[in-house]
């Protein structure tokens, strides 16, 4: 089978990409797939990599390479895979199915999706509505709003509203939440960039002028003061749901350093919780992933409240990390799918 694993992008996650990239490619099984790599830098060129050198993936270096290939995906199903841009010369490599290890913005918002559905070519995971909706916080909100499965509360500010009135926008958010601490989110990022915990006011007003570099559309949201634990999902019409890991944090909350360079944050796996609530927490997970319309693979993070243990929903990730330390990986080869085993499920999945 012909497979392609497409990794970078213009989103602010694009190390990580490469991260877990190289993971799945040492992973991939190579007697049963022809694997093609094709990098997109951080400006949004796409560059196909004669040699899928895993190294040079994870260190970034694949885009000092001098056999890079300029490379296409084009919307046509008569094509049905890429178009390498070679010297004087134009060659077709015909896809039978593409992974598109790729996290945030450009890559896990449904534009990817769009293309490859365009193309006619299987891929893994979710569609372009589910990504849609799953990488837009605000969007996710209001599908959870229908599943019974309690959130943190939350005021949703605009840019327009910030940039006319920005005294007025912090002082509704704060009214509305009632309490600080509070949580400033830009709706479309991952990886918790441009996250802050605003303790008063002034610094909610700061976090807010943050967030707004970065998006138009900013969530303030109630403080859960709990630990925070993920729930695998893989699966199409009939998903199954992993036990449940916990995230030990060293830092405040599990910032982009910790997630990525703080070697001492830690998994545990299964989470520190109560069979009850380990249980609530893979019901709800499923049923977030089915009323998002969630295909093949996905990671529910949830919060375990300190006072009380109540389960709270706190964000999927449709293209979850896969690096050799991520939590999806690793709560199913807790399950007893290994790495290897989990890719060859994620592929068949994307072809039914
Ligand atoms: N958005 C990152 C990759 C994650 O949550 O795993
Ligand atoms: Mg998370």
């Amino acid at each position: 089978m012909k497979l392609a694993v497409i990794f970078g992008g213009i989103s602010s996650e694009h190390d990580i990409s490469c991260l877990s990239a190289a993971s799945i490619l040492r992973n991939l099984d190579k007697s049963k797939y022809e694997i093609h790599a094709v990098g997109i830098t951080r400006e949004g060129r796409w560059y196909y990599l004669p040699e899928c050198d895993a190294d040079a993936i994870e260190s970034g270096a694949w885009e000092n390479r001098n056999d890079l290939v300029p490379a296409l995906l084009p919307p046509d199903r008569s094509i049905h895979g890429l178009v390498l841009l070679r010297e004087g010369e134009t060659e077709f490599v015909r896809l039978d199915c593409v992974f598109p290890v790729l996290h945030g913005v450009g890559g896990e918002d449904g534009t990817m999706q769009g293309v490859l559905e365009l193309a006619g070519i299987p891929y893994v995971g979710c569609g372009v509505a589910a990504s849609a909706n799953t990488m837009d916080k605000s969007l996710t909100k209001k599908v959870v709003e229908g599943t019974g499965v309690r959130q943190a509360r939350y005021y949703l500010a605009l840019a327009c509203d910030f940039a006319c009135n920005p005294e007025g926008v912090v002082r509704t958010a704060a009214e509305q939440l009632g309490s600080f601490p509070v949580f400033v989110k830009p709706c479309s990022q991952g990886s918790s960039v441009g996250v802050a915990k605003a303790n008063n006011m002034l610094e909610l007003a700061e976090g807010l002028t943050e967030a707004f570099k970065m998006d138009s559309k900013v969530l303030v949201e109630e403080f859960i003061d709990g630990h925070e634990v993920e729930c695998a999902v893989l699966g199409n019409e009939h998903p199954q749901a992993s036990t449940v890991g916990e995230i030990a944090p060293t830092q405040e909350f599990y910032t982009f350093d910790a997630k990525y360079k703080d070697e001492s944050s830690r998994l545990y796996i299964p989470a520190h919780i109560t069979g009850e609530q380990l249980e609530t927490v893979r019901q709800d997970a499923l049923r977030v992933y089915t009323a998002l319309g969630c295909r093949g693979l996905s990671r529910v993070d949830f919060f375990v409240t300190h006072d009380g243990g109540e389960v709270v929903f706190n964000e999927l990730n449709a293209i979850p990390g896969f690096t050799s330390i991520s939590m999806y990986p690793k709560l199913f080869d807790y399950e007893g799918i290994r790495y290897p085993e989990l890719l060859d499920r994620l592929i068949s999945l994307a072809l039914e």
